[in-house]
């Protein structure tokens, strides 16, 4: 099987969610046997189809402009026998990138009117155009946030060119936090496996799609940990990529929110076979308990007071937002007096080793 799978994403750097995404079905696809040529957009010249119908009528099938799409991508999608169309989702739909590519595909139909079975009136092709497979990444984590496109792909799409998969992921930029490797990895592991089964069988099963799009961020907790996340980025101004370049970690500010982050930063395999229980009394702009119950397969973050903590850290709070986002140095402020531990300090150096960040 010869694929041509068009990436959309401006993205590069390895940032992009759907190139992540689009490279795992590449990969199976390829391990299948098929022929895969990747073209990235945000590396192609590809000008705006302009209305003139000069492919319809002076050059049928050819059209007026001379760039990147005529001279290479456009004869490759021709030949393919299956495209993979991979788009970020833009308010709600494809990516300004691949609406121009699919304009440009525009010298494939005919101009003449036919009617479907249906009764709707189509233009004929002018050449077999290949099978399509979309797939597509969004930030927010609601299915729903794919309806419109799907509504879209499936009423406009060409009798004689079938959709053969729908390939929608939700919370795509969780995917690259600590927080979900394991969700991530099956993930990207269903992908690579739906990319086989599409060679195979040229469909993905409801197995390998429910893996795909298997919800894994709690709604509540997204919020949370996204909003804390934009909050950081405005605070120090800087982008999500230069977050990201710089390991940074969004800053806590408030009980509940530094329980829903502290987990990521710990080891918990310092733990080792019994249960540590670590306690916070934080003081200053907040000022509450909290503790960590961990265990080398688990974390499980309490409000209040634990009876027989492991170790005790009572700290001002905003010293301790310091230190986990790498404003302060943890050593420094316990040699400084600015907070106090009591219990086992070994293990508290243990458990604070994992120290790289939230987000790769
Ligand atoms: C202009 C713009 C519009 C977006 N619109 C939506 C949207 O409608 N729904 C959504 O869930 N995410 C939306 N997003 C978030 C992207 O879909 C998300 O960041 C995705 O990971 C981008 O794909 P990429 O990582 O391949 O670049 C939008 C992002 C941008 C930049």
């Amino acid at each position: 099987m010869n694929v041509i799978a068009v990436n959309s994403s401006p993205r590069g750097g390895g940032r992009s969610k759907t190139e992540l995404m689009l490279n795992h079905l590449v990969e199976g696809m390829r391990a299948a046997g098929a022929e895969v040529d990747t073209v990235n957009l945000r590396e192609k010249k590809i000008k705006n189809c302009i209305g003139c119908f000069t492919c319809w009528t002076k050059t049928p099938g050819q059209c007026i402009h001379k760039d990147d799409m005529t001279t290479e991508i456009y004869p490759k999608w021709l030949a393919a026998d299956l495209a993979v169309y991979a788009t970020p989702l833009y308010f709600h739909t494809m990516n300004s990138a691949m609406s121009t590519f699919k304009e440009r595909t525009l010298p494939a139909v005919q101009p003449f009117f036919e009617k479907d079975t249906a009764g709707n009136t189509f233009h004929p092709l002018r050449h077999k155009i290949p099978a399509t497979v979309w797939l597509s990444v969004c930030g927010f984590p609601e299915a729903s946030e794919f309806d419109a496109l799907s509504d879209y792909l499936n009423r406009t799409r060409h009798q004689d060119a079938p959709i053969v998969a729908e390939i929608y992921r939700t919370a795509a930029e969780n995917m690259t936090t600590a927080f979900y490797e394991d969700e991530a990895r099956d993930i990207l592991d269903a992908t690579t496996r739906a990319g086989r089964e599409l060679v195979e069988t040229l469909t993905i099963s409801a197995e390998t799609l429910g893996r795909i799009t298997q919800p894994f961020v709690d709604p509540t907790a997204f919020a949370q940990m996204g909003n804390l996340f934009w909050k950081t980025c405005i605070a120090e101004g800087v982008t999500p990529k230069k977050f990201d370049e710089e390991n940074m970690v969004p800053r806590p500010d408030s009980l509940e929110t530094f329980m829903l982050l502290f987990p990521a930063g710990l080891n918990a395999e310092a733990a080792g076979n019994r249960k540590v229980i670590l306690q916070f009394h934080f003081s200053g702009q907040v000022d509450g308990t909290c503790y960590f119950e961990v265990a080398s397969n688990r974390i499980d973050a309490r409000e209040g007071t634990s009876a027989n903590p492991d170790l005790t850290i009572e700290t001002p709070f905003d010293v301790w937002m310091d230190i986990m986002t790498r404003k302060a140095d943890g050593q420094q402020m316990f040699l400084d007096q600015k907070y106090r531990v009591t219990g086992d300090l070994a293990l508290m150096i243990a458990l604070f080793k994992r120290d790289e960040g939230h987000r790769d």
